[in-house]
């Protein structure tokens, strides 16, 4: 034991001594270490400290941020290489593995930089911060592979047929300068200055070598353990998603396997879409269009006609008159499996919230008015996306009561290789095939 008169000082190790001998006498604060701090996102009310902090592993046989609870934070950017260079993209690569192997493992953000005649390595803006779960997910868009039929890295041949460019949705409303990107970075984090400082890190790495292209950062409530977060209109988002704990699932949905190629095995395909939600316009709707809308009641989260939120949807019941009790063109209804040949996806959507601007409102169609620039970072992994999202969202591109509401601006598909091993780089058996 340390008498110390400076053990005042509140470094991690002694908070953390602090918080479990508090445990230890107090069951609820207990509950809250063990799901929370340690375990991830699961957060108590009860307890402030129940944010995830502990590191993530880097390495490993998949990238971290796939199956990886829900952070609180996210950062995301796409870059466009500026450089038709082999060998300064895989400089790029090796040295963005590096440090997002430095960073995420980095225990409490210490200050490296002390020559006052150099420029620091880094902005310094996370030193003293814990390492909050950090996660830093690679991957490799269309243009990567060939861009205006140039091959410019030598590895247009390497393009994976999962890697189809989307096709156009009815209701899409893309706008250029938040669609596509060579590469894509996401930092995901429960401090939003952690991943503000990974997306930074790797930003100043890549220049020279490739140029932003979009970024969008994102949010998660996450509310009280085991349960499931709202998004901004309301309701639980997530009741009925894959569970990453269920290795089965997400070998059949989510990991690429021997269908290959062999550098994307044990990887997975991202479609990211940032859709602004009307959420004024929302705000005005009645309860019960709302939850027709979604299909199912807002509070409970329960399918329409059902008391608890992971009840059974079933999408053959019926009212008094016969009609169905989940709309035909409700969103649960088009989304479910059993509506899409049993299709599933990995869905980690973040809200996203940059402020106000002047929007032509969906209703009424004349108005003008500043309102509020939010809506859902939407995005799903899949094992291939030609039979995961572009399967699903055919159909609910269409048909959608949410559609109404919800309008995609933006677009992206990217190939996310498997993890690297201790001394590898991200994506390296691409550029060995
Ligand atoms: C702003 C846009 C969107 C919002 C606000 C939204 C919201 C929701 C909500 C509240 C649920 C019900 C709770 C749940 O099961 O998680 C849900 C379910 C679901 N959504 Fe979305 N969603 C959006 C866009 C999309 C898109 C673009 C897709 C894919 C193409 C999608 C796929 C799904 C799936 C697969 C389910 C689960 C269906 C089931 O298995 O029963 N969502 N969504």
């Amino acid at each position: 034991m340390n008498n110390d008169k400076s053990d005042h000082k509140p470094t991690r190790r002694r908070f953390l001594a602090r918080a479990a001998a508090a445990a230890a006498v107090t069951p609820v604060v207990s509950t809250a270490l063990a799901k929370g701090a340690l375990d991830g996102n699961r957060c108590d009310a009860h307890a402030p400290l129940a944010q995830g902090t502990r590191a993530e592993p880097f390495y490993g046989r998949h990238q971290g941020g796939i199956a990886t609870a829900m952070h609180r934070n996210t950062y995301f950017m796409a870059f466009n290489m500026s450089s038709s260079d082999r060998s300064q993209l895989i400089a790029l690569l090796k040295s963005w593995t590096a440090a997002a192997a430095e960073i995420t493992q980095r225990n409490a953000h210490s200050p490296s930089d002390t020559d006052e005649s150099a420029v620091p390595h880094d902005s310094g803006a996370a030193t003293g911060l814990l390492p909050s779960r950090l996660t830093v997910t690679f991957g490799f868009g269309p243009t990567l592979f060939e861009k205006n039929g140039e091959d410019r890295f030598g590895i247009a041949k390497l393009r994976p047929a999962a890697l189809a460019d989307l096709p156009r949705f009815p209701g899409d409303q893309l706008i250029p300068e938040r669609c596509g990107g060579d590469l894509s970075v996401q930092a995901s984090a429960d401090d939003p200055q952690v991943a503000e400082y990974a997306i930074r890190r790797m930003a100043s790495a890549a220049y020279g070598i490739a140029d932003i292209a979009w970024a969008q950062s994102g949010f998660c409530s996450i509310a009280k353990p085991k349960e499931t977060p709202r998004n901004t209109m309301g309701f639980k988002d997530g009741t009925m998603n894959i569970r990453t704990d269920d290795a089965d699932t997400m070998q059949r949905f989510v990991w690429v396997g021997d269908e290959g190629p062999a550098w994307m095995q044990c990887g997975s395909y991202m479609v990211i879409r940032p859709i602004r939600i009307a959420l004024e316009h929302w705000d005005r709707m009645k309860l019960g269009f709302q939850e027709q809308t979604v299909g199912r009641h807002k509070n409970s989260g329960a399918p329409i006609g059902k008391v608890h939120e992971f009840d059974d949807l079933d999408l053959d019941a019926v009212d008094s008159e016969g009609n169905p009790l989940i709309a035909e063109n409700a969103h649960a209804r088009l989304a479910a499996p059993a509506s899409n040949d049993g299709a599933q996806i990995l869905r980690k959507g973040y809200s996203y919230d940059n402020g106000v601007a002047r929007f032509a409102e969906r209703w009424p169609p004349w108005r003008q008015a500043v309102t509020f620039d939010s809506g859902l970072l939407f995005q799903c992994y899949q094992r291939d996306p030609r039979t995961g999202f572009t399967r699903m969202f055919e159909k609910m591109s269409r048909f959608d009561m949410l559609n109404q509401f919800t309008t995609h601006i933006g677009s992206g598909v990217f190939a996310c290789p498997p993890g690297a091993k201790e001394g590898e780089y991200i994506g390296q058996a691409l550029f060995s095939a």
